[in-house]
C-alpha cells in the first residue's frame, strides 16, 4: 500500500467509495448519492487552497482517500481545518485509514494549521476509536443535530492540536 496525491483519473473510484459510505452508514449526513461533478468540485476547492487530497493505492487500485478543508469561513478560523477520511468497505481494518489520516498531519503543519477537527456520528464507534488512536479528543457532542434513515443523529466533534496540546 502506498499513499500519493489525488490524480484526475482517481475521481470515479473516489465517487464509488464516497457514495457507498452515504448509502450504507451514518458517517456522512447525506441521503442521496452525489454526482461526479459535485465530488470534483469538492476536490478542486481543496486543491485550489493548496490543501491535500490523498489517495491510498493497493494493487494499483484506489482503496481510500483523505483530505482537509477550512472548518469555517471567517478568517479567525483560518488555523483550524476539518478532515475527511474514507476507506473502501472491504479494505477497512488494515491500517489504511490510519496511514491516510497520519499523512495529513505534515501537510497541515506545513500550512501552519493549529487544530484539526473531525465530525463523527455518535453511532460510528469504530471511527470514534479510530480518531482517539491518532490523538483526537472528544470536545463536543451535539444531540439530534442530524437526521438520516428516519432517526435523529448525534454529532461528535473530535479535536487534535497539531503541535501538541496547550499547557
Ligand atoms: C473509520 C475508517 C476511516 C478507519 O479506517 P481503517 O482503515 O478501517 O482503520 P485502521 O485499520 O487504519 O485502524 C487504525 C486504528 O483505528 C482503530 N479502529 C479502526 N476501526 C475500528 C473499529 N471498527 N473499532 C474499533 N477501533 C477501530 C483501531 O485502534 C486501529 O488500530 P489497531 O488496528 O492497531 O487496533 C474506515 O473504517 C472507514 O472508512 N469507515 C467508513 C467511513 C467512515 O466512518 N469514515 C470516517 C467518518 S468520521
Amino acid at each position: 500500500m502506498h499513499i500519493r496525491p489525488f490524480s484526475p483519473e482517481d475521481i470515479t473510484t473516489l465517487l464509488v467509495i464516497y457514495n457507498d459510505v452515504i448509502a450504507t452508514s451514518t458517517a456522512i449526513y447525506l441521503d442521496e448519492p452525489i454526482s461526479q461533478i459535485e465530488l470534483q468540485d469538492w476536490v478542486d476547492t481543496r486543491l485550489s487552497k493548496n490543501y491535500p487530497v490523498l489517495v491510498a493505492i493497493l494493487n494499483n487500485t484506489v482503496v481510500g482517500f483523505s483530505s482537509f478543508g477550512d472548518w469555517r469561513a471567517k478568517p479567525g478560523y483560518r488555523f483550524t481545518v476539518e478532515h475527511t477520511v474514507h476507506i473502501a468497505r472491504e479494505k477497512r481494518g488494515h491500517g489504511i485509514g490510519g496511514a491516510l489520516l497520519e499523512a495529513l498531519f505534515p501537510f497541515a503543519r506545513t500550512l501552519n494549521k493549529h487544530v484539526m477537527l473531525g465530525v463523527v456520528d455518535a453511532d460510528n464507534i469504530g471511527s470514534l476509536r479510530f480518531h482517539e488512536r491518532y490523538g483526537f479528543t472528544e470536545v463536543a457532542r451535539f444531540p439530534q443535530v442530524g437526521f438520516k434513515f428516519n432517526r435523529w443523529l448525534d454529532a461528535v466533534f473530535m479535536q487534535k492540536f497539531l503541535n501538541g496540546a496547550p499547557e
